[in-house]
C-alpha cells in the first residue's frame, strides 16, 4: 500500500519563483523541461517504488501541471521520456496477484506443554482402525521438529526445474508475485540440481533477514537519515515488497525451505525424506530440524532450541512440529486455515517493566468500550511498545491497574502486548483507583454493562462515529474488501464529511468528491477509485468477512462461504434459520466449527433491518463469486451431495470421515432430511436409520462407505 504524499512539500519552492509559462525563453524551456522529468521521475519512484513520498500530492501535481503547460506552448521540446507521456499508464501500482494452486496455510499455536499433549491426542483420535492406531501412538508416532522462523512465508514454483514464480502468502489464498526479488535471494536456486524432481513443484519456506545483516542495514539507514526497521521481520518484509528489485538485491535476504504446495508427481513419503530433498535439489534447509518420536521428546527439543534461541543467528518464535508420515498427514487434511497435522509451539512471551501514562478507552466496531494502557515506549523482545490492552473494567480492578503505575508488560508473537501486573512499591502517593467511565467518549452516549457480561458497551449504535469508522474499517482491510490505498485515516475524514456512512457508499466515491481535498490530487484520487474498482468482484468468504458479523472472522467466514456456496443461499439459509425449529437452523448449528452461540449471532445479524439494507445496498455495487471449492475429486459419487454419518464405524472415526467426504466434494449434514442424498449406517445406528427409511433416502453400510473413500 503507498501511503499519501504528506511529508513537507519542497516542490512549493518552485511555483512561487517560477517564471511565468508564457514569459520562458526556448531555452529556459528546455532546461526546465529536462529537469521536470528528472524531478517528477525520482518523486515516482519514491511514491511507488519505496512506499515514502517526500513530496504532497498538491505539490506532486503543481510539477506535472507546470511541466504539461510548458509542453503545450512548445509541443516541439516535448521529450522522449517526458513525465506527460506516462500519464495514461501511471506507473506500476504494486505487484500482480497470484492465487495460490494449492492454499497457503497457517499453523495452530500451543503456548502450554498440555496444549501439545492435546494436539497429539486429538491427532489419536482422528484414527479409529488398528493398523493407524499403531502408528500414532505416544511412542511409536513419528513428528519432525523445526524451528519456527520469524520471517515470512513464500512459494516458489518451478517447472521443468527452473524457477517460474515466486509468491507471497497474502491472505493465504491469492499471494502477489515476486519473483524478481526472490531471484535475488542466493539461497533460492534459480535451477534445480539434480534430477529426480516433479515437473511441476512449489517449494515453500521462510524468507528472512539474519540479524547481523539487519543491525548493518539499519545502521547504514541511520547514517542516510531513513527511517530504522523496527525488527528482522519488518526489515524482510519491506525489503521484498521493493518495486525494484535491485534494491531487494542488496539486502541481506536467505530463505529456509521447509513446506511444498502443488507437485505434479509425490517426491517423498515423509517430512524429513521431503526436507532431504529439497537440501539435494540446492536449497538451504535449517540444520536443527530433528525426526523426534512422541511427544516428550519434542518438549525436550522445544526446551534445547528455546536455550539455543538468544544465540542463533536469525530470529525464532517458536517451533512447528509436523506429523512426519505423508499419509497420515493427507488424511488429516485441515480444518479452515490451519492443518490438523502441523502444530506452532512458541516460546513464552517476553516481559518489561514501564510506566503506564494514562487509560485511554477504545470503542470498537460493535461499540465495546476497551480500556488501553499508554506506556512509555519500551522494547520488548526486539519491537517497541507503547500501548497495551487492559481488557475490561474487571481486569483493571482485579489488577489494581492505575495511571502512573509501573506496570510489567508482555508480549507473545503478534498478539497485542498485555499489562501483566503492578509493581506497586512504585506506586505514586497520590494516586487513586481508576473509574471506568459510564459515557461514550466518542459520541457521549450512555454507555451499559449488561448482567453477565464484562464489558461496557455504548448505546450509541450508528451514530457513534466509533463503530461506523471501525466497522468501515474492516470492511476495507487486507482480509475483507481489501482497497488498496484506503487508509483509516482517509476512512476517518471521508466519514467525519459525509462522503461515506455505509459500506456501499465506498463505491459510490467519485473523482469530484475527492480531488481538492487536503492532501488529494489527481493521481492520488484515480488511483482510489481504480483500486475501489478493482475490489467489485469478490469472494464470498471475503465478502461475509467484510460484514463484520460479531464472531465471524476470516476463518468462520471460509466455513460459512465452504458450506453455502452462493451469497443467495446462506442469505435464504439465515433468515429462514431465524425459526429455531427450521431445518435451516440445525444446517448452521450442525457446520464443523459453528456452535450454538456463534450461530445465534449469524442468525441475529440477518434479524436487523439496517444490516439487510447494508446488504442490498452492496448488491447494487458489487458482485459476490460463488465459493470455489479447492480441488476436489469431482468424480466422486458423492461430490455435490450431502452425506450423513450414523452410528460408530470400525475403520475411520467420525472426524475422519467427515473430513474425507468433505474432500470429495460432499456436504456433511448432521441430521436426515429430504436434502440427504446419503446415510451412512455404522454399528449401533439409531433413529436416523428409520426416518432414512421413511425418506427413501439411500443407506449405505460402512463397506460401501470405504470403496467410496478409497475412491475404489
Ligand atoms: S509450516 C501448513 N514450518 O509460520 C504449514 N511454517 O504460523 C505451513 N513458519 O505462515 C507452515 N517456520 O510463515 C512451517 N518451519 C516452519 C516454519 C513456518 C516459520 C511460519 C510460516 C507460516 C507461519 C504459520
Amino acid at each position: 500500500m503507498s501511503p499519501a504524499r504528506a511529508k513537507p512539500a519542497k516542490g512549493q519552492k518552485k511555483e512561487a519563483t517560477a517564471t511565468p509559462v508564457e514569459e520562458l525563453t526556448e531555452v529556459a524551456a528546455k532546461a526546465e523541461l529536462k529537469s521536470l522529468a528528472a524531478e517528477i521521475a525520482h518523486h515516482d519512484k519514491l511514491y511507488h517504488g519505496d512506499d515514502n513520498p517526500e513530496i504532497s500530492d498538491a505539490d506532486y501535481d503543481v510539477l506535472r501541471t507546470r511541466n504539461k503547460a510548458i509542453e503545450a506552448r512548445f509541443p516541439k521540446l516535448v521529450r522522449a521520456d517526458s513525465p506527460s507521456k506516462r500519464v495514461g499508464a501511471a506507473p506500476s501500482t504494486g505487484f500482480a496477484k497470484v492465487r495460490h494452486p494449492h492454499p497457503m496455510l497457517s499453523l495452530d499455536n500451543a503456548f502450554s506443554e498440555q496444549d501439545v499433549r492435546d494436539f497429539f491426542q486429538s491427532v489419536r483420535n482422528f484414527f479409529r482402525a488398528p493398523q493407524d492406531v499403531a502408528r500414532v501412538e505416544e511412542a511409536t508416532i513419528e513428528v519432525m521438529a523445526e524451528p519456527k522462523i520469524d520471517g515470512l512465508s513464500c512459494s516458489i514454483r518451478y517447472e521443468k526445474g527452473m524457477l517460474a514464480l515466486a509468491a507471497t502468502r497474502g491472505d493465504g489464498v491469492t499471494g502477489e508475485d515476486v519473483t524478481a526479488n526472490v531471484r535475488t535471494i542466493a539461497d533460492v536456486p534459480k535451477a534445480l540440481k539434480g534430477k529426480n524432481w516433479p515437473d511441476v513443484i512449489e517449494v515453500r519456506g521462510e524468507i528472512y533477514m539474519d540479524r547481523k545483516g539487519f543491525l548493518a542495514l539499519n545502521a547504514e539507514r541511520e547514517k542516510e537519515g531513513e527511517p530504522v526497521f523496527a525488527n528482522p521481520r519488518n526489515a524482510a518484509a519491506g525489503s521484498l515488497r521493493q518495486l525494484d528489485s535491485s534494491i531487494t538485491a542488496t539486502r541481506p535476504l536467505h530463505f529456509f525451505a521447509y513446506a511444498w504446495g502443488e507437485q505434479s508427481a509425490p517426491f517423498a513419503k515423509s517430512h524429513d525424506e521431503a526436507i532431504k530433498r529439497f537440501a539435494a535439489w540446492g536449497f538451504t534447509v535449517n540444520p536443527l530440524s530433528k525426526l523426534c518420536h512422541g511427544v516428550d521428546e519434542l518438549l525436550a527439543f522445544h526446551r534445547s532450541v528455546g536455550e539455543k534461541r538468544a544465540g542463533l543467528p536469525y530470529d525464532i518464535d517458536g517451533v512447528v512440529y509436523k506429523v512426519n508420515d505423508l499419509d497420515l498427514e493427507e488424511r488429516l487434511g485441515f480444518v479452515s486455515r490451519a492443518p490438523r497435522w502441523a502444530l506452532a509451539h512458541k516460546f513464552p512471551a517476553q516481559q518489561a517493566q514501564t510506566i503506564l501514562k494514562k487509560i485511554t478507552i477504545q470503542v470498537g466496531r460493535r461499540g465495546t468500550l476497551t480500556p488501553v494502557a499508554e506506556l512509555e515506549p519500551i522494547t520488548v523482545g526486539g519491537v517497541v511498545v507503547s500501548r497495551a490492552t487492559l481488557h475490561n473494567e474487571d481486569e483493571i480492578n482485579r489488577k489494581d491497574i492505575r495511571e502512573g503505575d509501573t506496570v510489567v508488560i508482555q508480549r507473545a508473537g503478534d498478539v497485542i502486548p498485555q499489562v501483566v501486573s503492578v509493581v506497586e512499591a512504585l506506586r505514586p502517593k497520590h494516586s487513586k483507583p481508576f473509574v471506568f467511565p459510564h459515557v461514550c467518549p466518542e459520541c457521549q452516549s450512555k454507555a451499559v454493562r449488561e448482567e453477565g457480561e464484562a464489558a461496557w458497551r455504548c448505546t450509541g449504535g450508528l451514530i457513534c462515529p466509533a463503530q461506523a469508522v471501525e466497522r468501515l474499517k474492516h470492511f476495507v482491510s487486507r482480509l475483507a474488501f481489501d482497497i488498496e490505498g484506503m487508509g483509516e485515516k482517509h476512512i476517518v475524514d471521508f466519514w467525519t464529511d459525509g462522503l461515506i456512512h455505509a459500506p456501499a457508499d465506498i463505491f459510490r466515491l467519485t473523482g469530484e468528491k475527492i480531488i481538492g481535498r487536503e492532501g488529494w490530487g489527481e493521481l492520488s484520487a484515480r488511483k482510489l477509485i481504480d483500486a475501489i474498482d478493482a475490489r467489485r468482484t469478490i469472494s464470498l468468504d471475503r465478502f461475509i468477512n467484510a460484514l463484520g458479523i460479531p464472531q465471524v472472522g476470516e476463518a468462520t467466514a471460509k466455513l460459512l462461504a465452504r458450506h453455502y456456496g452462493s451469497l443467495a443461499r446462506w442469505r435464504k439459509a439465515m433468515t429462514e434459520a431465524a425459526d429455531p425449529e427450521s431445518e435451516a437452523w440445525r444446517e448452521l448449528n450442525d457446520v464443523n466449527g459453528i456452535g450454538e452461540d456463534m450461530a445465534t449471532d449469524i442468525v441475529g445479524f440477518f434479524a436487523e433491518k439496517h444490516n439487510r439494507t447494508v446488504l442490498d445496498e452492496l448488491a447494487k455495487e458489487v458482485t459476490v463469486e460463488d465459493y470455489v471449492a479447492p480441488a476436489v475429486a469431482t468424480d466422486s459419487p458423492i461430490a455435490g451431495k450431502t452425506i450423513v454419518f450414523t452410528g460408530s464405524l470400525a475403520e475411520m472415526s467420525r472426524n475422519e470421515a467427515k473430513a474425507r467426504a468433505e474432500a470429495l466434494g460432499a456436504h456433511v449434514g448432521g441430521s436426515v432430511s429430504s436434502k440427504t442424498d446419503f446415510l451412512v449406517v455404522g454399528a449401533d445406528a439409531g433413529s436416523k436409520a428409520k426416518k432414512a427409511a421413511e425418506l427413501g433416502v439411500k443407506v449405505l453400510t460402512e463397506d460401501d462407505w470405504m470403496k467410496i473413500a478409497r475412491g475404489a
